[in-house]
């Protein structure tokens, strides 16, 4: 069987299998070097059949999960979604509200920050988190979300 089957050939499965999306911290492991392994990991599983540009993200919650991320891009090119987000919305919507980083792994030498629309968005549900960017080689860097979108516009001025 191939591995893309069509929405089609979904619709038609008798069972589906359930996905855990959450790895728990071991009490022996750094907690960023874990963090940035899952990220690592998400990016094996991107699909960037277009840009051939993959993205993981790992998030962690403020009680040590991990959720995980990969860029999944579209025929539409439009409606790709960043690995950052896709991390987002599986962790708002598995019940996770509270974030304290995330890490964002590519194979660039200058390390890949989110893109505008992601930091807009993990502003908006992750507040000034620490923000860990890292590529193949071991190069890593750190930041604050509050020092890559200065002059946000949030909800403090629709009050
Ligand atoms: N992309 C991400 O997933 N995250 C980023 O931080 C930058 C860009 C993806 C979107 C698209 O699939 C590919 O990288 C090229 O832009």
């Amino acid at each position: 069987m191939s591995d893309r089957r069509s929405g089609q050939d979904r619709r038609t499965e008798a069972g589906w299998q359930t996905v855990p999306i959450e790895v728990t911290l071991q009490s022996n492991f750094d907690p960023i070097e874990g963090l940035l392994s899952a990220a690592t990991t998400a990016r094996t599983r991107a699909h960037a059949q277009y840009s051939q540009f993959k993205v993981g993200a790992a998030l962690e919650t403020n009680d040590g999960l991990i959720v995980t991320g990969c860029n999944i891009e579209n025929a539409t090119y439009g409606l790709t979604l960043c690995a950052e987000r896709v991390a987002l919305v599986k962790a708002l919507s598995e019940g996770h509200t509270v974030f304290t980083r995330i890490a964002v792994v590519a194979e660039t030498d200058d390390l890949t920050p989110p893109c505008g629309s992601c930091r807009q968005l993990l502003w908006e549900y992750c507040g000034d988190i620490d923000v860990i960017l890292a590529n193949l080689s071991g190069r890593t860097a750190h930041y604050r979300l509050a020092s890559l979108l200065p002059l946000p516009f949030d909800r403090r001025l629709l009050e």
